[in-house]
C-alpha cells in the first residue's frame, strides 16, 4: 500500500468536467477530436450519472462508461472517475422516501434535482457505498483511470438536514463528543439560560426552527456535526475506492469560494490525496482577482503548501446568479493562470461542452453552443497551449513569510445571530486585510490558529478571530513572545470554543499580549463612519466598529478623531516578550487599513516579492531548481517589470526586464531567489 498518492500525469493537467452521457454517441468522436487540439489531459466523468449507471437498485449498466473510458484512453486523455452519489436516482428515493432531507422549517424536499438527500440516511449511506464499490471493483484498473472523484462538492445543497434521522446521528455525535455526560454538554451549551436544561439524550434535537433565537453553543455544535457528518460519507466511500485501487490517489472537490462556510476544510483536507478545489466569480464582486487570490492561497495552504487541483471554473457566464456575467477578453487566461500562480497545478472547468438541456443549459463552457466558431473556443486553446509551456511549474511551492489566521470556527461563531453587530462577515474582514498585502505582492499562507509552526513566519495576522480556544490563544502569544509580530483584528478572542465569553475585559484571550482592556463595543451603524488620528494618514477614517479600550501597555498609534469615543485608542502596539503585538480595534478604511498594515509589514521586516506597479499581480512559485515569477496585469495597461530569466509563455529570453502585455500574463523562470524573495 503506498502512503503518498500523487496524481501522475505529466505538466499541469487541462480539462473539465465531462458528461457524454448527455449526448449521442456521434458527438463522442468530435469531443475526442477537440480535446486533443485544445490539450485537454484529464477529465471528470460520471459525476451526476448514478441514475444511468443502475437504472434499478442493485442493477449496473456500464457499457456506456466503458466506452467512454476506453476511448479517452485510445485518446491519451487521463479520466478523474467520479462516483455519482451526489446525485442519486428517483427510483432510490421512492423506495426510500425518508430518505429525502428535510429543512430548518420541517420542508421535507423533493427529488428532481441532486445533492437533495439526508448525509445520515442510512439508506443513502448504502446505496451511495453500493454503487461506489461497482465502479471501484470494475475500473481500478482501467488504464484511463488517474484519480478518484468522490461525490461532488460536499454541502452545496444539502449540508444541513433536520430530519429525525439527521437528528439521533446528532445525539449519538454530541454523545462522542461528551463522553456520555449529559451536564458536561448542559455546561458547555449555558443551557441553565431560558430554560433550555437537557435531562435526556432524546430530549435533545438539531436547531429546528423556533420562536426567538437560538442558543449559539447548540447551533455551532450542529455545524460541527453537520461538516463531520458529511466528512463520514466522504471517508466511507473513499476507503471503499481505496481498497479496490491502492495506489489511485483520491479527491473530491473543495468550494472555497466567498459564502460557502459549510465545511470546516481543515478537518476535510488530510483525507483527501490531492486536495481540488471549484471556485466562481460573483458578478457583483468589483474585485474578484482579490477573491482568486485569497482562496488559492488558503487552498494551498488546506493542501499542507503542496500544489493542488483548481477543479471547476467557469470560461464564461455561470447560471446561477441573478446576472449572470460573461467575462471579458482574456479575463479568462487572467483567471487561470492566476490559479495556476497561487499553486494550482490543475486547470478543469465546468464543463467540457456546453448544455443543451437541463437546468445548466445557459452555463458556459469549454466548448460552447456556438461551437468553435467562438471566443471562448479560442481561448480555450490558446490556455492549453500556455499551460503546456508551463509544464515545469508543475510541483513547485510558494515560500511565504506571512501567516494568515483562518478558522471555520470563528467564522461560524462570528455569523451567528445576536452579535453586538449583525453586520460582520468573517471572509469579509479577512479580505479586508488580505487585499493590501496581495496588492503590494506580499506572499501569504493561511494556517489555523493553532498552527504548530508558527516560527516559520515573520508576521502573523488575525483579521477576525472571535472565538479561540486555549491552544489558540497560547500559540499566538508563543510565537509573539518568541519574537513574531502578530496583528489582531477587533472583536477577536471575545469567546471560547462553546461560544461562552471571555470574562474581565476585551479582546478576552489577547488582553495580555496586546497591552489593551477593553470595556464596551460601540458598533457602527451601515453608512456611519468616524475619523481616525495619529499615525494614520491624514483623513483616515473607520467604519462597521468601535469600542472602548484603555492601555494596559501598549502604545497608542492613532485614536478616534470624533464620534462616541473620540480620544479613544483605536489601533494600538505593544511590545511583548521579544515581539510586537498590534491590535486593530476597529475597521479602518481601505487606504488607512493598507498604511497600518504596510507599517506593521515594514517593521517585521517582510518585503514584497518585487516592486510592481499597482494593479500588477505578482506571485513566485519555487522549485527545485528555479523560481518562476507570475505577473498578472489587472490595470488593462500593462508594464515593463524588472526580472532576469526565460519568459515561459512566449519563450523568449528576459534581460533586464520583461513587458507585461496590456491584461496580460508572464512567467519568467528565474534563478532561486535568497530566503524572503529578494
Ligand atoms: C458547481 C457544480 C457543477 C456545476 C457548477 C456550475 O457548483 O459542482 O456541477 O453545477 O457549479 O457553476
Amino acid at each position: 500500500m503506498t502512503t503518498e498518492r500523487r496524481l501522475r500525469l505529466p505538466g499541469i493537467a487541462f480539462g473539465g468536467d465531462y458528461n457524454p452521457e448527455q449526448w449521442p454517441e456521434e458527438v463522442w468522436a468530435e469531443d475526442m477530436a477537440l480535446m486533443r487540439e485544445a490539450g485537454v489531459t484529464m477529465v471528470s466523468v460520471g459525476i451526476f450519472s448514478w441514475a444511468l449507471l443502475e437504472p434499478s437498485e442493485g442493477v449496473h449498466d456500464f457499457a456506456r462508461t466503458d466506452r467512454i473510458l476506453d476511448l479517452l484512453h485510445g485518446n491519451g486523455i487521463a479520466a478523474d472517475l467520479a462516483t455519482p452519489t451526489a446525485a442519486p436516482p428517483a427510483w432510490f428515493f421512492k423506495a426510500h422516501p425518508d430518505a429525502l432531507p428535510v429543512d430548518r422549517d420541517g420542508r421535507t424536499l423533493s427529488y428532481g434535482s441532486r445533492q437533495t438527500f439526508c448525509p445520515s440516511s442510512p439508506a443513502y449511506r448504502t446505496a451511495a457505498l453500493r454503487i461506489a464499490g461497482a465502479l471501484a471493483e470494475r475500473y481500478a484498473d482501467h488504464p484511463a483511470v488517474a484519480m478518484w472523484h468522490v461525490h461532488n462538492e460536499y454541502g452545496c445543497h444539502n449540508a444541513e438536514c433536520f430530519c429525525d434521522t439527521s437528528a439521533a446521528a446528532f445525539r449519538r455525535w454530541l454523545k462522542t463528543k461528551y463522553g456520555n455526560d449529559l451536564n458536561a454538554l448542559n455546561h458547555a451549551w449555558g443551557t441553565s439560560f431560558w430554560s433550555q436544561w437537557y435531562y435526556d439524550w432524546e430530549e435533545i434535537i438539531p436547531p429546528r426552527a423556533t420562536g426567538a433565537d437560538p442558543n449559539p453553543t447548540h447551533r455551532l455544535d450542529w455545524r460541527r456535526f453537520c461538516s463531520d457528518e458529511l466528512l463520514s460519507l466522504y471517508t466511507t466511500e473513499r476507503d471503499v475506492l481505496r481498497r479496490a485501487a491502492p495506489d489511485l490517489p483520491v479527491t473530491t472537490n473543495f468550494m472555497v469560494m466567498h459564502n460557502f462556510d459549510a465545511l470546516d476544510y481543515w478537518r476535510w483536507a488530510p483525507e483527501l490525496d490531492i486536495v481540488s478545489n471549484d471556485h466562481y466569480l460573483r458578478s457583483t464582486d468589483p474585485q474578484s482577482e482579490t477573491d482568486i487570490a485569497l482562496c488559492g492561497d488558503l487552498v494551498r495552504s488546506l493542501a499542507g503548501g503542496r500544489p493542488w487541483l483548481l477543479m471547476e471554473h467557469s470560461t464564461g457566464a455561470v447560471n446561477w446568479q441573478p446576472v449572470n456575467r460573461a467575462k471579458g477578453p482574456g479575463e479568462m487566461r487572467r483567471n487561470a493562470l492566476a490559479h495556476v500562480a497561487h499553486g494550482a497545478d490543475g486547470i478543469a472547468y465546468f464543463q467540457w461542452r456546453a448544455a443543451k438541456a437541463g437546468a445548466e443549459q445557459w452555463h458556459s463552457a469549454m466548448l460552447p453552443h456556438a461551437g468553435t466558431d467562438s471566443r471562448i473556443w479560442q481561448e480555450v486553446v490558446r490556455l492549453g497551449a500556455d499551460l503546456r509551456a508551463l509544464a515545469e511549474v508543475r510541483g513547485s511551492t510558494s515560500p511565504a513569510r506571512v501567516a494568515v489566521v483562518w478558522d471555520w470556527n470563528a467564522r461560524w461563531a462570528l455569523e451567528m445571530p445576536c452579535q453586538p453587530s449583525g453586520e460582520l462577515r468573517f471572509q469579509d474582514l479577512v479580505r479586508d486585510w488580505y487585499t493590501p498585502l496581495w496588492k503590494a505582492g506580499v506572499a501569504v499562507d493561511f494556517v489555523r490558529p493553532d498552527a504548530p509552526d508558527l516560527d516559520r513566519y515573520q508576521l502573523v495576522l488575525v483579521p477576525s478571530l472571535y472565538l479561540v480556544d486555549e491552544g489558540g490563544a497560547a500559540g499566538l502569544a508563543a510565537f509573539v513572545e518568541g519574537g513574531g509580530t502578530l496583528a489582531v483584528g477587533f472583536h477577536s478572542g471575545a469567546v471560547d470554543e462553546n461560544c461562552h465569553v471571555r470574562l474581565g475585559g476585551y479582546p478576552g484571550a489577547f488582553r495580555e499580549i496586546l497591552g489593551v482592556h477593553g470595556d464596551e463595543p460601540f458598533p457602527l451603524l451601515p453608512g456611519e463612519s468616524v475619523g481616525l488620528a495619529g499615525q494614520v494618514p491624514q483623513d483616515a477614517t473607520a467604519d462597521l466598529w468601535t469600542e472602548h479600550i484603555r492601555l494596559t501597555g501598549a502604545e497608542a498609534v492613532a485614536a478616534y478623531a470624533d464620534g462616541p469615543l473620540a480620544g479613544v485608542p483605536a489601533i494600538t502596539r505593544h511590545a511583548y516578550g521579544s515581539g510586537t503585538a498590534w491590535y486593530v480595534a476597529t475597521h479602518p478604511a481601505p487606504t488607512t487599513l493598507a498604511a497600518v498594515l504596510g507599517r506593521v509589514r515594514e517593521e517585521a521586516g517582510v518585503r514584497p516579492e518585487r516592486e510592481v506597479p499597482a494593479g500588477v499581480e505578482v506571485v513566485r512559485r519555487r522549485g527545485t531548481g528555479a523560481d518562476y515569477l507570475f505577473l498578472i496585469d489587472h490595470t488593462g495597461r500593462g508594464a515593463e517589470i524588472p526580472a532576469d530569466g526565460v519568459e515561459l509563455l512566449t519563450g523568449k529570453p528576459v534581460v533586464g526586464s520583461v513587458t507585461l502585455p496590456a491584461g496580460g500574463v508572464a512567467v519568467v523562470r528565474e534563478p532561486v531567489a535568497g530566503p524572503g524573495g529578494e
